[in-house]
This record gives C-alpha cells, sequence and structure tokens, in this order.
C-alpha cells in the first residue's frame, strides 16, 4: 500500500471527483469510481480515524466506505429474501463487466449518509441524536438511499423517529456499530412508548451486524410493579418445598439519581409501513418489547437476535400488532416475557425456524381486554426450539371480548424444560382477580402437530370459555415428557375444548370434548372480524 503521497494522491482525486459530481445532474462516475472505490474507501476510513478534517465532503465523502448492495465484506449478505427491487434509475445497469474486486459498487456515493459525517461522534458518551436526524433528512430524499452506521464506534442516541410520509422508498439503515439508549431520565421526558420508531415508509430493511442496546436495567429496576403484572400463567406454577422459588423480577430500587418513567419505551418500533425488513442485528436489554410491529403490511425479519435476561420485567422479543404478511425466521429470540406475541388484527404470520429462551413462549394475545374486538387469523409457527420457557405456545384471552382466533397452526415444536407447553386460557387476568362474563373471543381451528420434549408443570392446559368453547382443536403426534421435580406438577386439563385428538398422545389426552358445542352456545360466526 503506498504511503502518505498515495493517500494524499488519492484524497484529492476523491475531491476532484466529488466537486465534478457536485456540478452534474447525476454523477456517473462509476466507470472512474472502479478504480480508486477500493482504496479510496480504506483511505477515507483511515482519515476519519486519523481526525475528521475532510469536512467539505460532507455525506459524499465516504467515497466507496458503503454501497447500497455490496456492504462490508463482514456483512456478505445473502438476500435468501426477495427485498424490495432497489429501484432502477438511481442504481444504473447490473454489472455487466467484473468489477475489480468483491465490492461491487452499483450505487452513486450521493445515496450514502454516513452518520460520521453529519457530525456523529460514535464515543458512547457525546449525544449523536442530532447526527442521525440529519442523516435521515438527507437520505430521506433520496430513493434507495443508505444511511451508514459504522461499524466499530457505539452511538449514543435519545428517542427519534424516522419518518418517512414523505420520505423515498426502499432506503437502507446499515447498522454495523451499537447504538445505546440514554440511561439519565431526562431524554424520556414524562415517558414514551420507543426510543427508535420508524413511520410511514415504504421498503425500508434495516440490516448489518450491528447492536442495539437499550440499557433497560435502569428501568427495570425503578419500574414500579403496578404497570407491570406478572404474567397470569405463574399462578399455575407452584414451586415444591425445598426447591427454589422461581426468580420473579423483583424491582430493585434505583440506585441512579433520577427515576425513570413508568412509561417504559419500546426499543425499535415500525409503525404504519409496507414492506420492512429487519436482518442480521441484534437488539439487547430493551426497556420493555425490543422490536414492535404496528400497522404494517409485508413484514420480514430474519437472521435477527434478541437477547435480555429472562427476569427482565415485560421485555417481549418481536411483538406484531394490526399487521398482515408477516414472516419471522432463522432468528434466536431470549428474553424476559414473550419471544413473539401476536396481538389483535394479525393474518398471514408465519414463523419458522426460531430458537426461544428464557422467556415466555410464542403467544397469541391477550386478546379482548376492556371488552374489546380482537380478530386474529391464519398464523403459522413451526420448527421452533424452546429451551426453559414459561409457556411454549400460548393463546390467551380476556373475559368479555368479542372477535375471533382461527387458523393457527403449531408444528414441530421441541421443547425443552418448558413450564407449561401448550396452552389456551381464555381466563387471562393479570389482576388479582376478574369477573366472569359471558362474552369472549372465539376460538376455532387450532392445531398442534409433532410436539415434542420436556415440561416441568403441566403439558396441556385448555381453559376455554363457557359461553364460546374452543372448537376445532387437533392434537397430532404430542410426546411430552415431566421432567425434574421442582413444581408441582399436573395433567394434562381441558375446559369446555372441543376437538380431537388424532394419534395417541404422550401423556393421553382424554379430556377433549368430541363434535360440537351445543348451538345454544355458540353465537360465534364472528361478523365483528
Ligand atoms: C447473519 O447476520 C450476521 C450479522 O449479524 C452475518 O454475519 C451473517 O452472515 C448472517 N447470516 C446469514 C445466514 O445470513
Ligand atoms: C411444605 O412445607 C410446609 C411447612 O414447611 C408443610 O406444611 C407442607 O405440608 C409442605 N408441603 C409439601 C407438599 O410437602
Ligand atoms: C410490497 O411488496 C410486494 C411483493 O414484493 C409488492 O407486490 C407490493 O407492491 C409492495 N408494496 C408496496 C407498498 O410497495
Ligand atoms: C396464510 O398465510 C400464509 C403466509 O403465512 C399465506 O401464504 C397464505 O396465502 C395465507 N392463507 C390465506 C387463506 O390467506
Ligand atoms: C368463572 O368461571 C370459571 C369456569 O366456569 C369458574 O371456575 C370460576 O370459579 C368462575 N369465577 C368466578 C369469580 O365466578
Amino acid at each position: 500500500m503506498g504511503g502518505f503521497s498515495f493517500k494524499n494522491l488519492t484524497f484529492t482525486v476523491l475531491i476532484f471527483l466529488l466537486f465534478w459530481c457536485s456540478n452534474m445532474e447525476i454523477c456517473n462516475a462509476r466507470r472512474v469510481g472502479r478504480h480508486w472505490r477500493q482504496k479510496g474507501s480504506l483511505e477515507a476510513s483511515l482519515l476519519r480515524k486519523k481526525g475528521k478534517n475532510h469536512g467539505s465532503n460532507h455525506h459524499q465523502g465516504n467515497g466507496g466506505k458503503s454501497k447500497q448492495k455490496a456492504p462490508s465484506p463482514k456483512a456478505a449478505v445473502p438476500p435468501p429474501l426477495p427485498p424490495p427491487p432497489v429501484a432502477g434509475p438511481i442504481k444504473g445497469p447490473p454489472a455487466t463487466m467484473p468489477p475489480p474486486a468483491q465490492g461491487g459498487d452499483n450505487a452513486p456515493d450521493s445515496s450514502v449518509f454516513n452518520v460520521l459525517d453529519f457530525g456523529a461522534k460514535g464515543d458512547g458518551t457525546t449525544d449523536d441524536t442530532k447526527a442521525f436526524q440529519a442523516a435521515w433528512a438527507a437520505a430521506c430524499k433520496v430513493q434507495a438511499s443508505v444511511v451508514n452506521v459504522p461499524a466499530d464506534y457505539v452511538f449514543l442516541v435519545g428517542p427519534i423517529s424516522f419518518s418517512g410520509p414523505y420520505c423515498q422508498h426502499n432506503i437502507v439503515f446499515q447498522l454495523d456499530g451499537t447504538i445505546i439508549a440514554p440511561k439519565s431520565s431526562s431524554p424520556w421526558g414524562s415517558g414514551l412508548l420507543q426510543w427508535l420508531q420508524f413511520t410511514k415508509l415504504v421498503g425500508l430493511t434495516i440490516k448489518g451486524s450491528g447492536l442495539i442496546d437499550g440499557n433497560g436495567a435502569v428501568w427495570w429496576q425503578s419500574a414500579p410493579f403496578d404497570d407491570d403484572p406478572l404474567d397470569d400463567q405463574s399462578k399455575l406454577i407452584i414451586p415444591l418445598n425445598g426447591t427454589e422459588t422461581p426468580k420473579p423480577p423483583v424491582p430493585v430500587t434505583s440506585s441512579l439519581g433520577g427515576k425513570m418513567p413508568s412509561i417504559k419505551p419500546t426499543a425499535l418500533r415500525f409503525y404504519g409501513s409496507f414492506n420492512v425488513t429487519v436482518t442480521g442485528i441484534t437488539i439487547q436489554n430493551s426497556p420493555q418489547c425490543h422490536l414492535k410491529f404496528d400497522n404494517c403490511i409485508g413484514v420480514s425479519v430474519y437472521n435477527f437476535s434478541v437477547s435480555s435476561p429472562g427476569d427482565s420485567p415485560n421485555t417481549d422479543g418481536i411483538h406484531l400488532q394490526n399487521s398482515k404478511d408477516v414472516l419471522i425466521r432463522s432468528s434466536n429470540l431470549a428474553c424476559g416475557d414473550d419471544c413473539v406475541s401476536i396481538q389483535t388484527g394479525c393474518t398471514n404470520v408465519y414463523i419458522h425456524n426460531v430458537n426461544c429462551g428464557p422467556g415466555h413462549g410464542i403467544s397469541i394475545g391477550g386478546l379482548g381486554k376492556d371488552n374489546t374486538n380482537a380478530c386474529v387469523s391464519n398464523i403459522t409457527v413451526r420448527d421452533i426450539i424452546m429451551h426453559n420457557t414459561m409457556n411454549g405456545v400460548r393463546i390467551k384471552t380476556w373475559q368479555g371480548g368479542s372477535g375471533s382466533v382461527q387458523g393457527i397452526h403449531f408444528s414441530n415444536i421441541q421443547f425443552s424444560e418448558v413450564q407449561l407447553p401448550i396452552v389456551i386460557d381464555q381466563y387471562y387476568c393479570d389482576k388479582t382477580k376478574c369477573s366472569n362474563q359471558t362474552s369472549a373471543v372465539a376460538l376455532s381451528g387450532i392445531d398442534y402437530a409433532n410436539i415434542r420434549g420436556t415440561y416441568t408443570v403441566k403439558p396441556v392446559h385448555f381453559a376455554c370459555s363457557d359461553s364460546m368453547p374452543c372448537t376445532d382443536v387437533t392434537l397430532t403426534n404430542i410426546q411430552l415428557k415431566p421432567q425434574q421435580e421442582r413444581y408441582h406438577m399436573y395433567d394434562p386439563f381441558c375446559w369446555q375444548t372441543f376437538g380431537q385428538l388424532l394419534t395417541p398422545s404422550v401423556p393421553p389426552v382424554e379430556c377433549l370434548m368430541v363434535g360440537k358445542p351445543s348451538s345454544n352456545k355458540v353465537q360465534g360466526d364472528d361478523e365483528s372480524c
């Protein structure tokens, strides 16, 4: 590699090119670019580390540092799913001649916006929120642009919304560095529902090998219990004498001065967006839920990780609400509440090849709280491994709700040391007592196939509504074995559950009722959905 003079030469050429480009409508320097891009990227990052004295070149300044189609070598991204096509006009023709090295370069530099070039320090202590805002504002204007959050930096970012009603489509948020949340209370005001929010975008992708760290410990500790009721299913779990009681998430008085607001933020939330993808990244220690999709159509999450302690309160892994056409696969979810939580308004959800644990399992619900109408349909959960979770696969509804849950398929699920592998609970109540009500969310068409492994409390718990029994519940190939003597053990339980055991099961589940409930019980052709 050339010495200092070569570097200077490269840099000069770079500046020249940029100046030249900036005078043209469309920078078409691709051909020239091929020759300097490889080294240019190295040089650019070296220069940056030595002290950022290249302020003039701003967002174009990172030369070939990052390209929309071919990110840094470490993120060798196989696009196994059809990502939203990177639109033609900007990208130019696909490389027909072999590029000089593996770094293909289809993107003009004007579409890459590195947060460092917008003033971010990435030292873990300086507030970089404004830099992120500025980088986003610039990226928003360019179709298929890339916001680059580079590796080896730690960015302290406060609550922020990457909002897009007027943004171009198919923006890539290339996250290879680390983003951390403020630990002090002041940036959160009196409480916010989310920390990093993406709204009203089309085709947004977050990818890379980066980390989002919510610094949740300060929230878990200072949280009052009132807003964080314990999981109702814990009532079924009675430790035996002489064994350790399951560790409840006991709040500890915060040793830090400022008390965090009682409303705890979700780490990363998408709202009202189409065709969004999250891949490669890890989210850890969120104050509350880690990744949430709300009112989204077309969601793809793969090769994604959540990592939080099993006793961190209310820290769902992925939360889906009012969203459809959702794919979650090839991911590791470890947290203190549901690994995946599917709420009202979700349909066509496919979850497979997911490891869950610790956590509370994969849940549909709680639905119908405060007499609300809830509709969930066509959910497939398969090829799942759960270890050391409270529940396995669960459907939970509150009394007094309406609507329906139908077309739910759980298959190929391997449990180990799961307290309650199969749960339907239509009496969900996270207060001490809830009064019985007649209306309920109707449950039908729920099948469980090839479910095996070990449990520590009760293998099957079906508690359906008196007024609205569960129908068409089928069990095929269930093999669940008790393990260890830590909790009071129960036999399978069914209440008002109609369906069929399609093959003999271990243990035998003899409590399913054959046929249909008497007609006076069934209101449900759920016109409310
Ligand atoms: C998953 O993401 C990581 C980055 O976190 C990346 O290094 C790895 O290649 C990805 N694996 C697959 C199979 O895509
Ligand atoms: C547990 O211990 C208490 C007192 O220590 C005793 O009264 C109770 O019977 C024991 N229960 C079981 C199931 O052994
Ligand atoms: C989302 O992706 C699907 C399939 O690729 C496509 O048909 C649809 O038009 C996209 N939606 C938007 C709003 O771009
Ligand atoms: C159910 O969802 C899957 C995706 O998980 C989809 O392919 C299928 O078409 C949906 N079925 C119906 C009837 O909508
Ligand atoms: C509610 O109904 C269930 C099931 O019939 C019954 O076991 C329970 O005792 C009832 N609870 C109240 C408070 O009436």
